[in-house]
């Protein structure tokens, strides 16, 4: 890992983190961890699983302890390379829990009151609106800032809290010179926003109505053919890309991003060709790009020990670079060192 260390001076910091929710869909790996895993050549790139962010709601924990070991296995299995990158699960460096508690007393209740995934999820689970729902931004902030990130690839739905990581770090930065790098928030070229295959207005999502309108990335190939084979599309059997035909738009990016095919080489190439040969192209492809990444999978979960190992190492690495922004902050903030010295 002291590769990691030295390279750091040359090439940029790419943080991000995934919460532990099961099994990712079609549109977490097309819209993130593919994207993360063709960064690593790039960018000094930094994963973690974030364990402590999904206690904001509430979890069953023998199934919170599955999830994030099977999440650790799908990162790998989806290309994350433990040697070139910093794979960790966040809860193993007590750092994260530490500067949160810092940035907490540096962030106002109004700009975290604005923050509409807390409003979103305060009416969703109405009967647990806790507080570290409320502050869970500070440990993003947290997250990203003891790592000192130069960039941060996220979606939509994260914009907002990497503007309020950004307000937070330059507030610091005000009140003690050059204590945070301020992140920028990386925004892929292709990143594909995959739409439910029943639903093509609506998000992919694997809490869909529908179980159908989602591909989960350890589906098997006859559970994705046929998904595919029973994609919403529209009555005009011609496969091209135009505002309006929603179901074929997405068949059509979801082709482009595993084919690196452009829109116009695909129209080209299904001239003619009815909506049955198209939905069955777009499965096959799907198929046999996932088919490595599953039995990759399967492969790593039969050794939870080695999977444990890599945490551990992630964590040990992980823990050095956190601790010295944390040292350097309890030190400018006036906490007596520990020791006196
Ligand atoms: N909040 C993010 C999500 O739910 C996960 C996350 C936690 C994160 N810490 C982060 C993402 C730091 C980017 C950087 O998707």
């Amino acid at each position: 890992m002291s590769e990691i260390v030295s390279a750091t001076k040359k090439k940029k910091i790419c943080l991000s983190c995934i919460q532990p929710t099961g099994v990712i869909t079609l549109g977490n790996y097309l819209g993130a961890v593919k994207n993360w895993a063709e960064m690593q050549d790039d960018y000094n790139c930094i994963f973690a699983v974030a364990d402590l962010h999904a206690i904001t709601v509430r979890q069953e924990p023998a199934a919170l302890r599955k999830n994030t070991r099977e999440m650790v296995a799908i990162l790998l299995a989806c290309g994350i390379d433990p040697e070139r990158s910093l794979l960790f699960i966040q809860s193993h460096v007590p750092a994260h829990s530490q500067l949160a508690w810092v940035l907490n007393c540096y962030t106002q209740f109004g700009e975290l009151s604005r923050m509409t995934q807390f409003k979103d999820k305060s009416a969703r689970y109405a009967d647990n609106i806790n507080a570290g729902l409320f502050t869970y931004p500070a440990l993003m902030a947290a997250d990203i800032l003891l790592y000192q990130a130069d960039v941060v690839p996220v979606g939509a739905d994260q914009k907002q809290h990497l503007e309020i990581t950004r307000d937070i770090a330059n507030r610091m930065n005000g009140l003690y010179p050059n204590l945070f790098t301020v992140p920028e928030p990386f925004i892929p070229k292709k990143a594909a926003r995959v739409m439910s295959l029943q639903n093509p207005d609506k998000k992919m999502s694997k809490s869909d109505p529908n179980p159908k309108g989602c591909i989960a990335i350890l589906d098997t190939e006859d559970q994705i053919i046929k998904k595919f084979k029973s994609a919403v599309t529209d009555s005009e059997a011609q496969v091209v890309y135009r505002e309006g035909k929603d179901g074929i738009n997405n068949l059509m990016s979801i082709y482009s991003a595993f084919s690196g095919k452009d829109y116009a080489e695909i129209e080209k190439e299904f001239e003619g060709k009815g909506y049955g040969d198209f939905k069955l192209a777009v499965g096959q492809t799907v198929a046999d790009a996932l088919k490595p990444i599953r039995e990759e999978y399967d492969r790593l979960m039969k050794d939870p020990a080695h999977l444990d190992e890599i945490c551990k190492n992630g964590a040990e690495t992980a823990s050095r670079f956190a601790y010295r922004t944390l040292n350097k902050v309890y030190k400018k903030v006036g906490f007596l060192p520990y020791g006196g010295k």
